[in-house]
Protein backbone atom coordinates (compact mmCIF):
# COMPACT_ATOMS: atom_id res chain seq x y z
CA UNK A 1 0.00 0.00 0.00
CA UNK A 2 2.79 2.65 0.85
CA UNK A 3 4.20 1.96 -2.34
CA UNK A 4 1.48 2.73 -4.48
CA UNK A 5 1.45 6.07 -2.27
CA UNK A 6 4.58 6.88 -3.52
CA UNK A 7 3.99 6.07 -6.86
CA UNK A 8 1.29 8.17 -7.74
CA UNK A 9 2.79 11.27 -7.65
CA UNK A 10 5.65 10.50 -9.61
CA UNK A 11 3.07 8.60 -12.03
CA UNK A 12 1.10 12.26 -12.23
CA UNK A 13 4.13 14.10 -12.86
CA UNK A 14 5.56 11.92 -15.46
CA UNK A 15 2.71 12.54 -17.12
CA UNK A 16 2.28 16.30 -17.46
CA UNK A 17 5.11 16.19 -20.17
CA UNK A 18 3.22 14.33 -22.21
CA UNK A 19 -0.51 16.03 -21.78
CA UNK A 20 -0.17 18.28 -24.78
CA UNK A 21 2.23 17.68 -28.22
CA UNK A 22 5.46 19.89 -28.49
CA UNK A 23 3.44 21.54 -31.58
CA UNK A 24 0.08 22.55 -28.77
CA UNK A 25 2.71 23.74 -27.03
CA UNK A 26 4.33 25.22 -29.18
CA UNK A 27 1.26 27.42 -29.98
CA UNK A 28 0.09 28.21 -26.44
CA UNK A 29 3.65 29.96 -25.88
CA UNK A 30 3.29 31.78 -29.31
CA UNK A 31 0.46 33.40 -28.49
CA UNK A 32 1.40 33.46 -24.78
CA UNK A 33 5.66 33.72 -24.10
CA UNK A 34 5.11 35.20 -20.26
CA UNK A 35 5.69 38.46 -22.05
CA UNK A 36 4.08 39.99 -24.92
CA UNK A 37 2.57 37.89 -27.15
CA UNK A 38 4.18 37.01 -30.53
CA UNK A 39 0.92 36.85 -32.18
CA UNK A 40 -0.29 40.25 -31.27
CA UNK A 41 2.56 41.90 -33.59
CA UNK A 42 2.98 39.03 -35.91
CA UNK A 43 -0.26 37.87 -36.50
CA UNK A 44 -2.09 34.67 -35.77
CA UNK A 45 -0.11 32.89 -38.72
CA UNK A 46 3.17 34.56 -37.93
CA UNK A 47 2.88 35.97 -41.62
CA UNK A 48 3.55 39.47 -40.65
CA UNK A 49 1.14 42.70 -39.80
CA UNK A 50 0.81 46.41 -39.75
CA UNK A 51 1.44 47.72 -36.61
CA UNK A 52 1.28 51.17 -36.74
CA UNK A 53 0.87 54.03 -39.51
CA UNK A 54 2.34 57.00 -38.43
CA UNK A 55 3.54 60.17 -40.08
CA UNK A 56 6.81 61.95 -40.34
CA UNK A 57 7.42 65.25 -41.42
CA UNK A 58 9.81 65.88 -44.15
CA UNK A 59 10.72 69.47 -45.90
CA UNK A 60 6.99 70.31 -44.73
CA UNK A 61 5.64 67.09 -46.67
CA UNK A 62 3.79 64.80 -44.69
CA UNK A 63 4.83 61.10 -45.35
CA UNK A 64 3.66 58.39 -44.21
CA UNK A 65 5.29 55.30 -42.44
CA UNK A 66 4.20 52.28 -41.86
CA UNK A 67 5.64 49.79 -39.52
CA UNK A 68 4.96 46.02 -40.56
CA UNK A 69 6.61 43.12 -39.23
CA UNK A 70 8.35 40.58 -41.31
CA UNK A 71 6.58 36.78 -41.99
CA UNK A 72 9.07 34.65 -39.31
CA UNK A 73 7.50 31.29 -41.15
CA UNK A 74 10.84 31.03 -43.00
CA UNK A 75 13.60 31.69 -41.05
CA UNK A 76 16.35 29.67 -39.99
CA UNK A 77 16.38 28.22 -36.38
CA UNK A 78 19.95 30.22 -35.62
CA UNK A 79 18.59 33.43 -37.20
CA UNK A 80 14.85 32.75 -34.49
CA UNK A 81 17.18 32.03 -31.65
CA UNK A 82 19.50 35.08 -32.05
CA UNK A 83 16.21 37.18 -33.03
CA UNK A 84 15.20 36.58 -29.20
CA UNK A 85 17.92 37.02 -27.57
CA UNK A 86 18.79 40.09 -29.52
CA UNK A 87 20.38 43.42 -27.48
CA UNK A 88 19.60 45.81 -30.48
CA UNK A 89 17.49 49.07 -30.01
CA UNK A 90 13.84 47.81 -31.85
CA UNK A 91 10.46 47.25 -31.68
CA UNK A 92 10.41 44.06 -30.54
CA UNK A 93 10.94 42.83 -26.73
CA UNK A 94 13.59 40.96 -25.84
CA UNK A 95 12.76 36.86 -24.26
CA UNK A 96 15.98 35.77 -23.58
CA UNK A 97 14.28 34.15 -20.49
CA UNK A 98 12.92 31.49 -22.88
CA UNK A 99 14.47 28.10 -22.52
CA UNK A 100 15.78 26.30 -25.57
CA UNK A 101 12.71 23.99 -25.10
CA UNK A 102 10.20 26.74 -25.25
CA UNK A 103 12.70 28.11 -28.26
CA UNK A 104 12.22 25.16 -29.90
CA UNK A 105 8.80 24.36 -29.26
CA UNK A 106 7.56 27.96 -30.68
CA UNK A 107 10.25 27.47 -33.44
CA UNK A 108 8.46 24.22 -34.65
CA UNK A 109 5.12 25.62 -34.34
CA UNK A 110 5.67 28.79 -36.83
CA UNK A 111 7.03 25.83 -38.69
CA UNK A 112 4.46 24.15 -38.89
CA UNK A 113 2.37 27.11 -39.96
CA UNK A 114 4.49 27.72 -42.75
CA UNK A 115 4.02 23.81 -43.62
CA UNK A 116 0.47 24.51 -44.29
CA UNK A 117 0.78 27.76 -46.64
CA UNK A 118 2.35 25.64 -49.23
C1 LIG B 1 5.83 44.62 -30.02
C2 LIG B 1 5.83 43.89 -31.27
C3 LIG B 1 6.55 42.55 -31.35
C4 LIG B 1 6.39 41.45 -30.55
C5 LIG B 1 5.53 41.32 -29.31
C6 LIG B 1 7.23 40.41 -31.12
N1 LIG B 1 7.88 40.87 -32.23
FE1 LIG B 1 9.19 39.84 -33.40
N2 LIG B 1 9.55 41.51 -34.50
C7 LIG B 1 8.89 42.73 -34.36
C8 LIG B 1 9.39 43.67 -35.35
C9 LIG B 1 8.91 45.13 -35.53
C10 LIG B 1 10.37 42.99 -36.09
C11 LIG B 1 11.19 43.53 -37.28
C12 LIG B 1 12.14 44.59 -36.85
C13 LIG B 1 13.26 44.01 -36.04
O1 LIG B 1 13.88 43.03 -36.46
O2 LIG B 1 13.48 44.54 -34.95
C14 LIG B 1 10.46 41.63 -35.51
C15 LIG B 1 11.32 40.64 -35.96
C16 LIG B 1 11.29 39.33 -35.54
C17 LIG B 1 12.16 38.28 -36.05
C18 LIG B 1 13.25 38.44 -37.10
C19 LIG B 1 12.69 38.16 -38.46
C20 LIG B 1 13.70 38.36 -39.56
O3 LIG B 1 13.41 37.93 -40.68
O4 LIG B 1 14.77 38.91 -39.29
C21 LIG B 1 11.80 37.12 -35.40
C22 LIG B 1 12.41 35.75 -35.60
C23 LIG B 1 10.74 37.45 -34.48
N3 LIG B 1 10.46 38.80 -34.59
C24 LIG B 1 10.10 36.54 -33.65
C25 LIG B 1 9.24 36.89 -32.60
C26 LIG B 1 8.73 35.95 -31.61
C27 LIG B 1 8.97 34.45 -31.61
C28 LIG B 1 8.00 36.68 -30.73
C29 LIG B 1 7.33 36.20 -29.44
C30 LIG B 1 8.16 35.44 -28.50
C31 LIG B 1 8.01 38.07 -31.20
N4 LIG B 1 8.78 38.15 -32.34
C32 LIG B 1 7.34 39.12 -30.59
C33 LIG B 1 7.90 43.01 -33.44
C34 LIG B 1 7.48 42.18 -32.42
Amino acid sequence: MRLILILIPIFLFAKTDWFITKLEYGKMLYNNPRGISCAKCHGEKAEGKIIAKYYILKNKHKILKILKTPDITNISFEKFQKKLFHKNLSVMPKYDYLTNKEISAIYLYIQSISRNKK
